[in-house]
């Protein structure tokens, strides 16, 4: 399959689609980086590290730090730093990011800062970031509680996705991935929707050439949003489908429900509100409910509570002037920003929860 060109106002690079690893050296020959350093997390290195430095060459250094969105933050970046100054890494060398979200955007804001910026790509190894976090060059750390906090705009290089690297990934983490997926074709693609609805067999199956389509128009789509607005002034909010909901039940969960699981309650909440204003009809909305349960996106033990979950909405950072924006669904494949009150709120959470049985 031909490379995807991101082009964004501040710079273009490919993303390669690949069965394996064996394709890295021979889009790494047309840079002639002088030295390379693969960092990845502690599950990750165990399964791909190794290979991944043997197909660089001999000289190819390997940095492992401990898995988790924990370790996602300065510290990490800190130690990352002195290694890469311990083994005179400069601006002529290049970082890789073997790994999910966590690794991408910690790796990136690494390159990001170090020398005020050196070169990286990205080795995306879950479906969530081969479809999301590795397109559109936002980086960074989270800091004293606050996810992504502290961050950079930066693009890598290049992206080189082994979607077999999908085979090893965990079922929850797979449909964390794939509530990023449908969330692109709800806002931005009625036959991108139908198009994951046909084949939700072959894609849970791990098919390779679906998987492939799939990962490519999600990225398509991403890309399409972000090359029209890379710094997240307008366009780029329609995205936060289901985010502004997802983030209040990720973070009450205590990060026990995956992001993507967050995401498929949100977007549920987001869609009654979609229902009761007549944007979506019935069966619409009840074909994202059972797309959602398909890949396994319900069910959670929680004792959640409404008023928290309002109030951590309203903490939330695309809140202004109290009052909350959220993205709901005009028609599938549509986006439409709304101001909804606190009741048509509290509505759109208590249906969102039921439905997917939380
Ligand atoms: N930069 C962006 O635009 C953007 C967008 C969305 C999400 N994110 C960030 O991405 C992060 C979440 O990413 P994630 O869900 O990939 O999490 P992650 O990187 O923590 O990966 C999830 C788990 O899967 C393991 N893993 C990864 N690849 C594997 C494989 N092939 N086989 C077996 N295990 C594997 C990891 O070790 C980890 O335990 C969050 O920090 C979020 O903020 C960033
Ligand atoms: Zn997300």
């Amino acid at each position: 399959m031909n490379p995807l060109l991101v082009d964004t106002p501040s710079a273009g690079y490919n993303i390669y689609f690949a069965g394996g690893f064996s394709g890295l050296p021979g889009v790494l020959k047309n840079w002639g980086f002088e030295k390379i350093c693969v960092i990845s997390d502690s599950n990750v290195s165990k399964l791909y590290l190794e290979e991944v430095k043997a197909l660089i060459g001999p000289n190819t250094y390997g940095y492992v730090f401990e898995a988790g969105e924990r370790n996602k933050n300065l510290d990490t970046a800190r130690l990352i730093y002195e290694f890469l100054i311990n083994n005179c890494f400069d601006r002529k060398s290049l970082l890789i990011a073997l790994g999910g979200g966590v690794t991408g955007d910690l790796v990136g804001f690494v390159a990001a800062t170090y020398m005020r910026g050196i070169s990286y790509a990205q080795a995306p190894t879950t479906l969530l970031a081969q479809i999301d976090s590795s397109v559109g060059g936002k980086t960074g750390v989270d800091f004293l509680g606050n996810k992504n906090l502290i961050g950079a705009f930066y693009q890598p290089k290049f992206v080189y996705t082994n979607i077999n690297a999908l085979k090893t990934l965990d079922k929850r983490q797979f449909a964390s991935g794939m509530a990023e997926v449908i969330k692109h074709g709800l806002i931005m693609g009625k036959p991108y929707y139908e198009f994951i609805i046909e084949n939700k067999e072959k894609i849970n199956a791990l098919d390779f050439d679906i998987l492939q389509s799939l990962i490519f128009k999600s990225c398509e789509i991403k890309k399409s949003i972000v090359r029209q607005d890379e710094k997240e002034s307008g366009l780029r909010e329609i995205l936060n489908f289901g985010h502004t909901f997802g983030h209040a039940f990720e973070t009450l969960s205590g990060f026990q429900l995956t992001h993507g699981h967050s995401v498929a309650i949100g977007m549920v909440c987001s869609a009654y509100y979609a229902l009761q204003n007549n944007y979506i009809n019935e069966d619409e909305y009840a074909s994202i409910i059972n797309i959602l349960k398909y890949f396994g996106l319900y069910g959670f033990n929680n004792n959640f509570n409404e008023e928290e979950i309002i109030s951590q909405m309203y903490l939330d950072k695309k809140t202004k002037n109290n009052v909350i924006s959220i993205i709901t669904l005009k028609g599938i494949g549509g986006a439409l920003i709304v101001k909804p009150s606190r009741q048509e709120l509290s509505l759109c959470i208590n249906r969102g929860l039921t439905e997917l049985g939380v």
